[in-house]
């Protein structure tokens, strides 16, 4: 089968296109011929060698896929093959064919292109599971979502005002961004190149201030973030871009008794990431259905030109997903 290789590390040129054998069915595994494949930010992480895969995961990126299923081992009984499925796997993405713990797979929603598909497990899972998980949002609270044009940020920016009527506010960093940030959940957008930004968060939260804040910054942003929550808040960290390091008043903790909290799915059972999917599919696709929550693509790229798709990354002009197309069922609706 064809794959996307990461050869070294470095730019977006470390990727090349390569031949490995086809992978084969272990105990609870499903092979997936992919039409389409999800690019995510932890894609690049990888590549630069900042997020090697888990032990026994393939070294082939890729975090998102959607196809049909080719096999599937003995023991599984969902899904069957011939089945359209999209799902979640911690690598192996980039590829024609990739093996999927069971519970990972989810059916396509009604209407989804399997590009549509492919752009949805890695974002929604996260948000799903720093948000409301993690981030325990209850109805009425308010939510700060840095980077709220990220895919993550736009799956949480929706699923909060949706799911549990939250207060959405977002930091963008262009005009077009903040924008886009208002049409998919925001009720308010900041500027975060303003040196001022956490105080105009402060104003837009008033009262307490905010109840959670979903994060991939970390580093000096850890600080401010924690003096705009409010008593009993919570700060969900999902990378640390700025810096890993941050320095904190842990007085500040026990006073207003914060929760600082975080996590990488990566590495989690498919166990309990079977138990994500389980409410995705119960409580989000019918909404993916309705077209209340929806997902923005803002570029297709062709399995082959995976470094193409990711430079858009590195030069930060995404707004919302990247897809690969991987074969020519990727545009068609199953
Ligand atoms: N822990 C996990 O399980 C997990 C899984 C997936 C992703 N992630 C993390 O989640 C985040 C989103 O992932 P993605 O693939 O959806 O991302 P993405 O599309 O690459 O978006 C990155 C976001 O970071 C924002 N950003 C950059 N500098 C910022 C700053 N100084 N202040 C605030 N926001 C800033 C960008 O905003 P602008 O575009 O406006 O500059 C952009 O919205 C990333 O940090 C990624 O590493 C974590």
């Amino acid at each position: 089968m064809r794959v996307i290789e990461i050869r070294g590390k470095g730019g977006p040129e470390v990727l090349a296109l390569a031949e490995r054998p086809m992978p084969v069915c272990g105990e609870g595994q499903v092979l997936v011929r992919v039409a389409a494949a999800g690019v995510n930010r932890p894609d690049v992480q990888q590549r630069k060698g900042l997020y090697p895969p888990p032990p026994g995961v393939t070294d082939i990126p890729g975090l998102d896929v959607a196809g049909v299923v080719e096999a599937v081992a003995p023991d599984v009984t969902w899904p069957r093959p011939g089945d359209a499925v999209c799902a979640l796997v911690a690598g192996g993405g980039y590829a024609e064919f990739c093996l999927v713990p069971a519970p990972q797979c989810m059916p396509i929603p009604r209407g989804f292109s399997f590009a549509q598909a492919a752009t949805l497990p890695e974002v929604f899972f996260t948000a799903w599971n720093n948000v409301f998980w993690l981030g325990r949002l209850a109805e009425g609270e308010t939510l700060l979502v840095q980077g709220g044009t990220s895919g993550v940020g736009m799956a949480a920016m929706q699923m909060a005002r949706e799911l549990r009527g939250a207060t959405v506010i977002a930091t963008s960093s262009s005009a077009a961004k903040r924008a886009v940030c208002l049409e998919y959940g925001a009720h308010h957008v900041v500027d975060y190149r303003e040196a001022d930004w956490p105080d105009q968060v402060r104003a837009l939260a008033g009262g307490a201030g905010v109840d959670v804040i979903l994060d991939g910054q970390g580093g000096d942003y850890t600080p401010l973030e924690m003096a705009l929550l409010a008593p009993d808040g919570r700060l969900v960290l999902i990378a640390s871009h700025r810096a890993p390091m941050a320095e904190i008043s842990t007085r500040d903790i026990y006073i207003r008794r914060l929760t600082l909290t975080g996590s990488t799915l990566r590495a989690r059972p498919a166990a309990y990431k079977g138990r994500i999917a389980q409410e995705l599919v119960a409580q989000v696709w019918p909404l993916l259905e309705a077209g209340r929550i929806r997902t923005h693509i803002c570029g297709t790229h062709r399995l082959e030109d995976a470094a193409a798709a990711q430079a858009v990354l590195d030069a930060n002009a995404q707004i919302g997903k990247l897809v690969l197309t991987v074969s020519d069922l990727a545009e068609t609706i199953p």
